[in-house]
């Protein structure tokens, strides 16, 4: 897909400083949307903006922590006032840690639920009066394998914050139709830094099972957002599509 097809659209990522949040705003910007790049770093964030207004496209980079409703209404508001619109929300700012269940603590459980979840419905409760109001929006939640099929290497805080995501994903779809559309992205293990301190056997080991036998990339599980954002997907809403090499066939 190379054509403008979001000219004119305003679309924020939150953790999108680098990463898949960061490709999935190149993808964006190269169909022809004007971004922010929101995330917890906001020097990071107007780094990562600076490099697409470098490649001759519309950024802004945007400091919050999405797991708190003032940050996140403080940036919607800044991306309002500049360009009057949104068009497309993409939930992807999340952390995950890999403790294992006996050593998760309190505290560790409400961060990972906080930032992958919480942030989610907060960032969507703020956009979505400004889409209702053009009868016109796109959400699309970043889910993981690790929410369908019970994490493989990961905490399980992080595989119940991910299967969270996909129930407020359904129930956004059915609460906010029929202007605004909701769908979810969930990759399999994708190389960011997010796995950059994984153990290598286990690694190793998710790759074996892999069908395609790679892990995946950020313009694979890119590539799936713009298509869930583009008018090929005008009929689509409450699916999650699997970016993940096969790992997990539904
Ligand atoms: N990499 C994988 O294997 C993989 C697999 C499945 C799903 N995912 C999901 O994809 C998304 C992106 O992951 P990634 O691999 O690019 O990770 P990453 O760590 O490279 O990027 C995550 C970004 O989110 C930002 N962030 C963290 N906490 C935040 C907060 N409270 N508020 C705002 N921004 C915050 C970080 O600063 C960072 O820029 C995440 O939701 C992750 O769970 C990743």
């Amino acid at each position: 897909m190379t054509d403008q097809f979001l000219l004119n659209q305003v679309a924020i990522i939150t953790g999108a400083a680098r990463g898949i949040g960061f490709e999935i705003a190149s993808q964006l910007a190269q169909a022809g949307a004007r971004v922010a790049v929101l995330d917890v770093h906001e020097a990071e964030a107007k780094t990562a903006a600076q490099l697409l207004c470098d490649g001759g496209y519309e950024a802004i980079g945007l400091g919050a922590d999405v797991r708190y409703k003032d940050q996140v209404l403080a940036a919607i508001q800044v991306v309002i006032d500049q360009w009057k619109r949104i068009d497309v929300l993409i939930n992807n700012a999340g952390i995950c840690p890999v403790t294992p269940f006996p050593d998760i603590s309190e505290a560790e459980w409400d961060l990972v639920l906080g930032v992958n979840l919480k942030g989610a419905f907060l960032c969507s409760q703020a956009v979505a009066p400004f889409m209702r109001r053009q009868q016109y929006g796109r959400i699309v939640n970043i889910a993981s394998s690790a929410g369908q099929m019970g994490g493989l290497a990961v905490g399980l805080h992080y595989s119940s914050s991910k299967a969270g995501t996909l129930g407020l994903t359904k129930s956004l779809a059915r609460i906010l139709a029929p202007e605004i559309q909701v769908n979810a992205v969930a990759p399999g293990t994708t190389e960011t830094s997010l796995i950059e301190n994984w153990d290598q056997g286990a690694v190793a080991n998710i790759i074996k099972q892999i069908p395609l036998k790679r892990l995946g990339q950020p313009s694979d599980v890119a590539g799936a957002v713009l298509f869930m954002v583009s008018p090929q997907a005008a009929f689509i809403t409450g699916q999650t599509l699997s970016v993940n090499g096969g790992l997990l066939m539904l």
